[in-house]
C-alpha cells in the first residue's frame, strides 16, 4: 500500500490498475442505484475528481446514507482501469464518514450557483469547481512572479505595511491608531495630538512600497516587494478592492525603456507560467467563459481564454505616448459620436477605464504601454522630462482590464524633486530619508506597481476583482 497522503492528483497522474490505495477527500457528486454507486471525490489537489466505486450490498445503509455532497469520507480501496472521463477509478473496500454534510441545510449545492450567490458565501466557495480553479491559478501566480524575479537577480524586500508617508499622494489611506476615539488627546489649537498616539506620530497602512522599495534599489542594484496594499478609495468597480495585492519591482541604472521591457518580460513569463503549468484549470474557466457569454453577440463575445493568452505572449505590446493616445481618443468614432462617458477634447484629461479599453480592444488590439503623462496627474516622484511638461511614466492597460500596471522612471535629480513636492504640496520634512537616495549616490532607476488581482482576472477570464481574492474587502464590506 502507497502513503496515505497521496493525493488525487497523485492517483489520477501515476496510479496503476490493481493498486491498493487510501484517499481522503470530499463528495462532489453521488449517483447510482441500489447496487452501485458512483461517487465523485475532491480533495482540492486538481479540478479533476477520482470517481469511486461503491458496492452498495457490501456497505451498511448508514454509511450509505451519509454519502453526500460536501461530506469528507475516507475511502480504501482498488485502483481499477476506467472507461469514464479519468483513467483510473477506485473500487471501495471500505469507506469511512469523516465528517457528515447535511444535504438540507448546506449552501453548496450540486448545482450552479450565480456568482453573487458565492460571494455572500465566500467562506464556502472554495469547494466549488470554479474557486478551486481560481484560486490554484492564483497559487501558481504568486510562485511564478517569485520565481521570475529570483531567476533575474532581484532580492525580495519586505517593506512596512504600517507606515507615516503616503506614497502615491492621493491621500486614500486608512489610519492605524491606539488612541480612544471618544476621547483623543488634543493639541492646544483643538486638533488631535498624534504625539500621543502607538507610534508618536500620525501612521497608515500602506498605498504601495515604492518609497521604501527605492532605497533597497539604490544599494541591492533590483529588489521587488509582493505584499497586501490597503487604499481607502471608494470605488465601488469590479477592478478596485480596498486591500489589494500588488507586486512592485524597483531597479537602480533602469531607464523608463528598461523599465518596460522588464514589464512586458515579467507580464509575459507569467501568463507562460500558467498555460506550462495550469492547463486543466484553464481549459475549466475556459468553458466556463463560453457558457457564460454564449447569449452575447459574436462581436461582443471575448476571445476564447486560452487563445487571449497565447495572443498576448505572441505580440509585442504597443508603445505610445501619452500625446499619441490622446490625438487618437479625440479623433475616435465614440468620442466624437459623444459614446464615451467622459469625452476627451482637452489636452492633460487623465484617461477613464472606457479610453483605455478602446484603445487596446478596438484600436491596437492588443496590450499597449502609454508613456509621457501629463506631470499634472501623476505622482511627485515622476522624472520630468525635458518639455517640462510630460513626466516618464507608463502604465500598461490590457484587454478586458484597463490597467494592470502602473510605473514610471523615478525623478533622480534631488532640486527637481524638491520642486515638484513643492508644487504639489508633498511634506518635505516627513520625507527627508526619502531625499537621501538623491543626496547620496543618486542615480537613474524606474520601477513599477503589477496589480495581481488584476493579472488574475485576465488569467482566469473571470470579470469581478472580488471573486479572484480570498477574503474581498470593499466599501462596507469587511467579513471574515
Ligand atoms: O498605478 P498605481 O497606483 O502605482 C503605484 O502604486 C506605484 N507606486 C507603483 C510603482 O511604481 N512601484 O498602482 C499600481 C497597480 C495599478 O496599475 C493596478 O493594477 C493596481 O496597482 N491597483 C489596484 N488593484 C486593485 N484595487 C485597487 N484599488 C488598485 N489600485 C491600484
Ligand atoms: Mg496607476
Amino acid at each position: 500500500m502507497r502513503s496515505l497522503k497521496l493525493s488525487v492528483k497523485d492517483l489520477l497522474s501515476a496510479g496503476k490498475p490493481g493498486e491498493e490505495v487510501s484517499i481522503k477527500g470530499w463528495v462532489r457528486t453521488k449517483r447510482g442505484n441500489k447496487q452501485i454507486n458512483f461517487v465523485a471525490l475532491n480533495d482540492g489537489s486538481t479540478i479533476n475528481n477520482i470517481q469511486i466505486v461503491i458496492d452498495v450490498p457490501n456497505f451498511n445503509d448508514d454509511t450509505i446514507q451519509k454519502i453526500t455532497t460536501g461530506a469528507a469520507l475516507h475511502v480504501k480501496g482498488k485502483l481499477v482501469e476506467s472507461k469514464g472521463q479519468q483513467n483510473i477509478e477506485l473500487v471501495a473496500e471500505e469507506v469511512e464518514v469523516m465528517g457528515e454534510c447535511n444535504p438540507e441545510t448546506y449552501p453548496i449545492q450540486p448545482k450552479k450557483h450565480s456568482l453573487e450567490f458565492l460571494r455572500e458565501n465566500a467562506h464556502l466557495r472554495f469547494r466549488t469547481n470554479l474557486f478551486g480553479a481560481i484560486f490554484r491559478v492564483r497559487n501558481a501566480m504568486s510562485f511564478a512572479i517569485h520565481k521570475y524575479f529570483n531567476e533575474n537577480d532581484f532580492n525580495y524586500l519586505h517593506t512596512p505595511l504600517i507606515t507615516a508617508s503616503d506614497a502615491e499622494g492621493a491621500g486614500e489611506m486608512f489610519r492605524v491608531t491606539t488612541l480612544d476615539m471618544k476621547n483623543p488627546p488634543l493639541t492646544e489649537e483643538g486638533k488631535i495630538d498624534y504625539s500621543e498616539d502607538f507610534f508618536g506620530k500620525s501612521t497608515n497602512l500602506t498605498v504601495s512600497g515604492q518609497l521604501e522599495g527605492e532605497l533597497g534599489a539604490m544599494a541591492l542594484g533590483k529588489i521587488y516587494t509582493f505584499g497586501p496594499t490597503f487604499r481607502a478609495e471608494n470605488s465601488n468597480t469590479t477592478r478596485h478592492l480596498a486591500e489589494f495585492w500588488m507586486v512592485e519591482p524597483e531597479m537602480a541604472f533602469y531607464d523608463i525603456n528598461d523599465n518596460m521591457d522588464l514589464a512586458e518580460d515579467f507580464i509575459k513569463y507569467t501568463i507562460k507560467y500558467a498555460l506550462e503549468n495550469c492547463m486543466d484549470d484553464l481549459k475549466f474557466l475556459s468553458q466556463r467563459l463560453t457558457d457564460e457569454e454564449k447569449n452575447k453577440k459574436a462581436d461582443e463575445k471575448s476571445m476564447e481564454l486560452i487563445e487571449k493568452l497565447n495572443f498576448v505572449l505572441n505580440e509585442d505590446f504597443a508603445r505610445i505616448t501619452y500625446t499619441e493616445a490622446y490625438d487618437i481618443l479625440r479623433n475616435c468614432k465614440p468620442n466624437k459620436k459623444k459614446k464615451f462617458k467622459y469625452l476627451v477634447n482637452e489636452w492633460g484629461v487623465d484617461f477613464q477605464s472606457e479610453h483605455e479599453r478602446y484603445l487596446v480592444e478596438k484600436h491596437f488590439k492588443k496590450p499597449v504601454i502609454i508613456t509621457d503623462y501629463p506631470k499634472e496627474i501623476k505622482s511627485f516622484y515622476m522624472k520630468l522630462n525635458d518639455d517640462n511638461k510630460t513626466v516618464a511614466a507608463m502604465d500598461v492597460l490590457f484587454p478586458g482590464i484597463g490597467e494592470i500596471i502602473g510605473g514610471s522612471q523615478r525623478e533622480e535629480s534631488l532640486e527637481k524633486l524638491l520642486g515638484r513636492m513643492e508644487e504639489i504640496g508633498v511634506p518635505k520634512e516627513e520625507m527627508d530619508w526619502y531625499l537621501d537616495t538623491r543626496r547620496y549616490g543618486s542615480a537613474t532607476h524606474s520601477g513599477f506597481g503589477l496589480g495581481f488581482e488584476r493579472l488574475i482576472l485576465f488569467i482566469t477570464g473571470m470579470g469581478n476583482i472580488r471573486d479572484v481574492i480570498p477574503f474581498p474587502r470593499t466599501p462596507k464590506n469587511a467579513l471574515y
